[in-house]
């Protein structure tokens, strides 16, 4: 640990009954840091966040806050949820519907017994810094999603806590307000200098919003890394599957050369890509390719396929196409609309991963 490091998770377990759902978990958060928890559904990030905010019950390993044991197994370390001084921000936003939006916020403050001018003082900076301030007299149900949303960070926020934790802060909101408050959202953390943990199922929001990014897989992490890692180099099939618009492929490898793999995917139609496991000639193997990098070319070559290109589709920034290879459904973009037709695609070794 160095002494940047406000939250360690250690070698976590937690188990329902006899169903284990985190299996060891370790995770570091530096402050000043956000970090994003992704996964599939039901892979444990609500849990773990749960856990290290003494909600559930953890069986094994410890979670330090700023130096300090909240919960540690081996040495029966266990402090209550309410005495973690963690700030918490649920799905749900969980507002107080007969509280204004002032009581809301200050409710944390009175719970600590704080003084009466102070709270009035720390309830209007944490509404100020929301953008709230004018809001303070209503009550819930008179808020939009959006705003409702950012009482419930303001009451999160509102006492310091060294990490604040935040479990799908944005799911409740439209697509469109949903990605301006991403933004909204790393800007506050940016400026007031906040260490963040971030639970989505969103892997575009994950990468938008954070600093790194752990992704669970059945209550183990898979991979962490910057967004740029995950992105760029995944470790596994679930990692490339996860972060980003694929093109798969099944087959077997024909041929290996020089850290490359020739994949057969399908009757006179073959891939080269970069070998990420140790199979080889005539394994079966997963071939992956982004849809970005798979790019329509303008005649046969090294690399290239003959294709049916079925139909083109209008999304604002580009065309996606849509195509056949074999019994492969495969997409594409591009920038012109393309008319239906036999068509080279090109697949360069370098961006082809093969698990
Ligand atoms: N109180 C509970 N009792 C028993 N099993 C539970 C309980 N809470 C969660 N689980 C199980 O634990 C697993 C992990 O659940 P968790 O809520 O952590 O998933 P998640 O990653 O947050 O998923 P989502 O993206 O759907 O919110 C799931 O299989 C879930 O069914
Ligand atoms: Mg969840």
């Amino acid at each position: 640990m160095t002494d940047k490091t406000i939250l360690t998770v250690d070698n976590l377990a937690l188990s329902y009954g006899s169903n284990p759902i985190l299996k060891g978990v370790s995770m570091q958060l530096r402050r000043g840091e956000v970090v994003s928890l992704l996964g599939p559904s039901g892979s444990g990030k609500t849990t773990l966040l749960r856990a290290v905010a003494g909600l559930e019950q953890a069986h094994q390993g410890s979670v330090t806050i700023a130096g300090r044991a909240i919960y540690d197994a081996a040495a029966g370390i266990d402090i209550p949820a309410e005495k973690r001084e963690l700030g918490l921000v649920f799905q749900s936003y969980a507002l107080w519907p007969h509280k204004t939006v002032f009581d809301n916020v200050a409710y944390p403050l009175v719970l600590r017994k704080v003084a009466k001018a102070e709270i009035g003082n720390r309830v209007q900076a944490a509404l100020k810094n929301l953008g709230l301030a004018h809001l303070a007299d209503r009550y819930p149900h008179q808020l939009s999603g959006g705003q409702q949303q950012r009482v419930s960070i303001a009451r999160a926020l509102v006492y310091n806590p060294p990490v604040i934790l935040l479990d799908e802060p944005l799911s409740n909101l439209d697509a469109k307000m949903r990605e301006e408050a991403r933004a909204w959202l790393r800007n506050l953390i940016v400026e007031l200098q906040l260490s963040a943990l971030v639970v989505t199922h969103d892997q575009s929001e994950a990468m938008a919003m954070s600093d790194r990014i752990l992704l669970l897989n059945g209550g183990v992490i898979e991979q962490q890394g910057t967004p740029q890692d995950m992105y760029s180099h995944p470790k596994t099939h679930f990692v490339a599957d996860f972060m980003g618009s694929n093109n798969t492929f099944k087959g077997r490898i024909s041929d290996v050369r020089n850290g490359e793999a020739c994949v057969v995917i399908g009757e006179g139609l073959s891939i080269w890509g970069q070998r990420r496991s140790d199979a080889s000639v005539g394994q079966e193997v997963t071939a992956v390719v982004r849809v970005e990098q798979t790019r329509l070319a303008d005649g046969p070559g090294e690399h290239r396929a003959e294709i049916d290109l079925v139909t083109s589709m209008f999304l604002g920034d580009r065309f996606e196409y849509v195509l056949h290879a074999g019994d492969h459904l495969l997409r594409a973009w591009g920038n012109r609309q393309e008319a239906a037709g036999k068509r080279w695609l090109e697949f360069p070794p370098e961006a082809v991963w093969v698990f």
